[in-house]
């Protein structure tokens, strides 16, 4: 099972969640400091990289379904936020935003087919987001990627064969890093929690890492192709 992201947030919760149920890890992320801890905890492979780079996934995934005699999955959790309105969003900005978001997903998903269609059943995992397809201040690009994540599985159904499972989850709006700058500035405040979704709280890593397990384990075994809202009861 390979998790990117896994140095943070929910892609480290499901990294944790995995390990307690006895998966056999590699951690792919960038922030090389943080994944060393995730790694350490799990007894995953943490493997130091940036997903944007086709060329090097290519490579790092075949050096991780090696090592591991095999790939039966993967979760897609790496991806980055830029909270702004469109004309503030540089070209630079937008370019990192697609070329992690939709670009990263799709680097991991073409590097690793082989080796899930060759394991006979396996199973994919990619994060979207809500604001996919609600609207949310300042979240256009992002959300033009996420929407994009979720139109790539759509797709992909059509060429993969029955070897492989793809779903996606769209998380609410959990606590987690990527969120903090906004919980911080009182953006996502507790009081305002209130009046974004139905259970009026933040959602935690830990209540979607458990999507991520479902998604890959037998108990969804007549899933594929679906989008997975975990966000509270998002209500905007
Ligand atoms: N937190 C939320 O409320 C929320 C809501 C909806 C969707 N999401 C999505 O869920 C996923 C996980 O989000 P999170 O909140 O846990 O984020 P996070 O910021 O806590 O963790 C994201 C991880 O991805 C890694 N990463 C980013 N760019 C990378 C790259 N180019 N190469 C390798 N690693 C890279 C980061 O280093 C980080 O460890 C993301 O795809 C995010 O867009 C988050």
């Amino acid at each position: 099972m390979i998790v990117t992201g896994a140095a943070s947030g929910m892609g480290a919760a499901t990294a944790r969640l995995f390990a307690e149920h006895g998966a056999r890890l590699t951690l792919f992320d960038m922030n090389e400091a943080a994944l060393k801890e995730v790694a350490d905890a799990t007894g995953g492979t943490p493997v130091a990289i940036n997903l944007a780079e086709g060329p090097q996934v290519k490579a790092a995934v075949d050096a991780a379904a090696k090592a591991m005699g095999g790939l039966d999955g993967i979760v897609n959790a790496a991806g980055i936020l830029r909270l702004k309105p469109i004309e503030d969003i540089s070209f630079e900005e937008q370019d990192m935003l697609l070329r992690v978001n939709v670009g990263g997903v799709a680097n991991m998903v073409r590097a690793a087919l082989p080796h899930l269609q060759a394991s006979g059943n396996a199973t994919i995992v990619n994060f979207a987001s809500y604001g996919a397809y609600r609207p949310g201040t300042g979240l256009s690009i992002y959300g033009a990627t996420k929407a994009g994540v979720i139109a790539m599985a759509k797709s992909l159904i059509n060429d993969i064969g029955p070897a492989v499972r793809i779903n996606t989850i769209c998380p609410g709006v959990i606590q987690t890093p990527m969120n903090q700058p906004r919980i911080d500035s009182g953006h996502l405040s507790k009081e305002r929690m209130e009046g974004i979704n139905q259970l009026g709280r933040y959602g935690q890593a830990t209540e979607v890492a458990e999507a991520a397990l479902f998604l890959t384990g037998p108990e969804s075994s007549f899933m594929s192709n679906a989008v997975l809202e975990v966000s509270g009861g998002q209500l905007n």
